[in-house]
């Protein structure tokens, strides 16, 4: 049974992709600081291991006594709007953590190397859709790091022809396991759908739409929303792709259409059956008007295909994850 260690193991998506990674027969090790994630959210059989990545001695020794046969990286600070007021964590957090990992597992001869990017390397994108070939030009600290890891990881792949990396660029990742084992614990989360979806059920007031006036068909942006549960067999169909001698390299994952913040609310009001209050305020900074994913090399590459593409699907898992919560916070 092949065996991945997954950093970040007991986050959003990387809870996610262990459970695909056991459903797919692989033997999965998480290392977690549980700085933000949950050590329920790491389902047995997978294994949790409690430590930090900036113990270098740790994660050598792990590599060492563990041998696996790849490593999937998303440990890494991920709040864009924090990572401008405190740019020199998410440099140290997301760019040295990375290069000192890819060191040891270059070290340690493990060959595969997926890690975590994400769509923020755009900044604001032009264009109906992006492609991995269009400019990177990212506008938070945050996007500059994990810019900064791919180029990290590009050059280490040249320098070690028996490293092969990969970088998924995520777009809007969204949803729950349909199943209801898992989901998004983060508290305070400001991800449109789970906003949304708490408006509908009554746990914040108001949903406060950011900027009506975007050059866009509605005037609000308009995001790729792709399933948590979707992303996290990206994650599989890439291991095969490699263990089959595919090539590495960057892809965007996404589905390749776009949502209006009015469409989101209208697919939530619908699904929940609840018309909530919205509120129109000024534009958030940062946000580019559209992101939506070109992932026709994520699919020639992997043969993936999505399973959960309907964005009432989204919200119906987002929402039954959120009711789930609300139910168990009040027993
Ligand atoms: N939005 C609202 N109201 C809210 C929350 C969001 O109008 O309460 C709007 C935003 O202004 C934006 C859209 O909904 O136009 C989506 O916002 P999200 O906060 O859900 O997601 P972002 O597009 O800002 O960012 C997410 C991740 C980033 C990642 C990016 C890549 O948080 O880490 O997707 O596309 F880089």
């Amino acid at each position: 049974m092949p065996k991945i260690l997954v950093t970040g193991g007991a986050g959003y998506i990387g809870s996610h992709t262990c459970l695909a990674l056991v459903q797919g027969g692989y033997d999965v090790l998480v290392l977690d600081n549980l700085s933000t994630g949950r050590k329920e959210m790491v389902l047995p059989p997978a294994r949790l291991v409690h430590g930090d990545l900036s113990d270098s001695g740790l994660v050598r020794e792990l590599l060492h006594r563990e041998a696996p046969d790849a490593v999937i990286h998303f440990a890494a600070s991920i709040v864009a709007p924090e990572s401008v007021a405190a740019p020199l964590k998410y440099y140290c957090n997301n760019v040295s953590t990375t290069a000192s990992l890819a060191l040891a597992v270059v070290e340690a001869r493990v060959p595969h190397f997926v890690f975590s990017s994400s769509a923020a390397v755009y900044g604001t994108a032009q264009g109906c859709t992006v492609d991995e070939a269009s400019p990177v030009e990212p506008i938070t600290p945050y996007g500059s790091s994990k810019l900064m890891c791919e180029r990290i990881l590009h050059d280490a792949a040249l320098a070690h022809p028996g490293f092969v990396p990969v970088s998924l660029r995520y777009f809007n990742v969204a949803g729950a396991d349909p199943e209801g084992r898992l989901g998004n614990v983060t508290p305070d989360a400001t991800h449109l759908i789970k906003v949304a979806c708490l408006t509908a059920l009554r746990v914040r007031p108001v949903l406060q739409v950011f900027g009506t006036d975007y050059p866009t068909p509605d005037g609000t942006c308009t995001r790729d929303y792709v399933h948590v549960s979707d992303l996290a067999d990206v994650h599989v169909a890439m291991l095969r792709h490699l263990e089959q001698g595919g090539r590495g390299g960057v892809f965007n994952c996404g589905y390749g259409r776009g949502f209006s913040v009015r469409q989101i609310v209208e697919t939530v009001r619908k699904v929940s059956g609840v018309d909530f209050p919205v509120e129109h305020v000024d534009r958030r900074p940062g946000d580019p008007p559209s992101l939506v994913a070109d992932c026709s090399k994520l699919v020639k590459a992997t043969g993936w295909k999505p399973r959960r593409d309907a964005i009432e699907d989204i919200v119906r898992d987002t929402l039954e994850w959120e009711r789930r919560r609300l139910r168990q916070a009040a027993d």
